[in-house]
């Protein structure tokens, strides 16, 4: 029986106006271990929908986002507590079919937990997701592909009304290769009648994660992870436990962070694999880099190489990295050029960059980086989530003090940031705004 902390209802976090003050110009050294991935878990967050009975899913990061889900989830009916790092969901008594807007609008993956219950419950209405700081988020290919399984889906005022009293295997083409589109449609073929085929699937690492999980529950998805996924529908699903992945984003982050700012620095705790195209860019960049296990020890370089970067579907370098990347191409020797290939305008984060001293220009997709010696501390603002990481990267390594606001954006995906920073050798204070 686990000693850990008692088992309490996941709590809603409160949006709180934080901010952090971070004193630049410290050397991070020593080890910084990576949480459990945000991507990875929300989608089997909502695949425990499928299954009556008690699921427990491990190394579940402490989240914003995994709250607002857990919540979403609660107000379905499903009882969501948390243990540690352990989510205990149970969807037994699940019978609501309707996510509220207040809670989709705060979280597009709300979405997820469409699919699911039109599999188990035959109708289901979610509020339709808003856009998110870098524009508008479509769902088309998510409610094609449910269509194209039998699925009536109308749009009545915001929400979306779909009904099916049984999904049916069917080929669906994703004209674009979404994350989220693959997954959801893998969650809601797993109880058709018939197989469905999911053409140009996206291959992000978090789909063969979920694919594991579905087939743990009793799925049978073959494909995950390459651009055509099977899943032969299956009539019941049965509980079971999970470990989720590691959170290549974070990972990412970090490696990016130990190389602006390190001697030497240890990512312990992810899967190497799933940040190749980081790693290769880093080494072009000049970066000395050395590949564990389950481990990137990375020394820091003052002025990195300018290497111009394109971020792409998976396995190509992930655009959740761009603005990560673009803080340490600040200080490139030289002018790097970013070309945002998912989201074009996914540039929040290049006015505060200027504010730091950077010197960027935006062009429809492209960013071009013009490298400078040094950044200088500045009152800033986080925006979205990444853009907020790239944020602390650059304070990490700017001259003086650096003031970041609404740091809520940050602990949407990040799991406790400042106090592994500051494990590290940061010194990075949240202060109540
Ligand atoms: C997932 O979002 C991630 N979120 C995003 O990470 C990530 O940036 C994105 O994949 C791309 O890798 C989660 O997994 C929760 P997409 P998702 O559907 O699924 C277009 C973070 O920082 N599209 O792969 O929403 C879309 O506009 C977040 O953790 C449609 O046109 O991304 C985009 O241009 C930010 N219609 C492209 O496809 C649709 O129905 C890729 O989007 C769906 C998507």
């Amino acid at each position: 029986m686990s000693t850990a902390a008692t088992v309490f209802k996941v709590p809603r976090l409160e949006v709180v106006m934080d901010k952090f003050v971070i004193e630049g110009g410290r050397k991070l050294s020593g080890t910084l271990p990576v949480s459990g991935a945000k991507n990875a878990v929300l989608p089997m967050m909502a695949a425990t929908i499928l299954v009556p009975g008690r699921c427990v899913l491990h190394r579940v990061p402490v989240l914003r986002d995994v709250s607002t889900m857990a919540w979403v989830l609660g107000v379905l009916g499903v009882d969501v507590s948390q243990e540690g790092s352990d989510l205990h969901l149970d969807s037994t008594e699940c019978a609501s079919v309707q996510a509220p807007y207040e809670l989709v609008k705060t979280m597009r993956a709300s979405i997820y937990v469409l699919g699911p219950l039109l599999a188990r419950f035959g109708q289901a209405v979610v509020s339709l997701p808003g856009g998110c700081a870098w524009g508008p988020r479509p769902v088309n290919l998510h409610l094609s592909g449910l269509e194209a399984m039998g699925a009536k889906v109308t749009i009545e005022h915001g929400y979306i009304v779909a009904e099916a009293s049984k999904l049916k295997g069917a080929h669906i083409h994703l004209d674009i290769a979404s994350v989220g589109a693959t997954a959801h449609l893998m969650m809601a073929a797993c109880l058709a009648d018939g197989t469905t085929v999911i053409e140009n699937a996206a291959q992000e690492p978090e789909l063969p994660a979920l694919a594991a999980y579905l087939n743990a529950l009793g799925a049978r998805v073959e494909g995950a992870g390459t651009s055509r996924v099977v899943i032969q529908g299956v009539t019941s699903l049965r509980p079971a436990d999970h470990t989720v992945i590691p959170d290549r984003i974070e990972a990412g982050t970090f490696i990016i962070a130990g190389a602006m700012a390190a001697d030497e620095l240890t990512v312990t705790d992810l899967e190497p694999a799933h940040v190749t195209a980081l790693l290769d860019h880093l080494r072009r960049m000049g970066v000395a880099l050395e590949v564990g296990p389950t481990w990137v020890k990375v020394r820091g370089v003052e002025r990195p190489a300018a290497v111009d970067v394109h971020t792409d579907f998976y396995p190509g370098f992930p655009t959740d990295l761009q603005a990560q990347i673009m803080a340490m191409a600040t200080r490139a020797r030289g002018a790097t050029v970013i070309n945002e290939g998912i989201y074009h305008d996914r540039f929040t984060h290049v006015a505060e960059l200027v504010r730091l001293g950077a010197r960027v220009e935006v062009q429809d997709a492209m960013a071009r980086v013009e490298g400078v010696e040094r950044l200088s501390g500045a009152q800033v603002m986080a925006s979205d989530l990444r853009a907020s990481a790239a944020l602390i990267l650059a304070a990490l390594v700017a001259q003086g003090q650096t003031v970041i606001g609404r740091v809520y954006h940050i602990d949407r995906g990040y799991e406790s940031i400042e106090k592994k920073l500051n494990a590290a050798g940061a010194q990075i204070t949240r202060v109540r705004e």
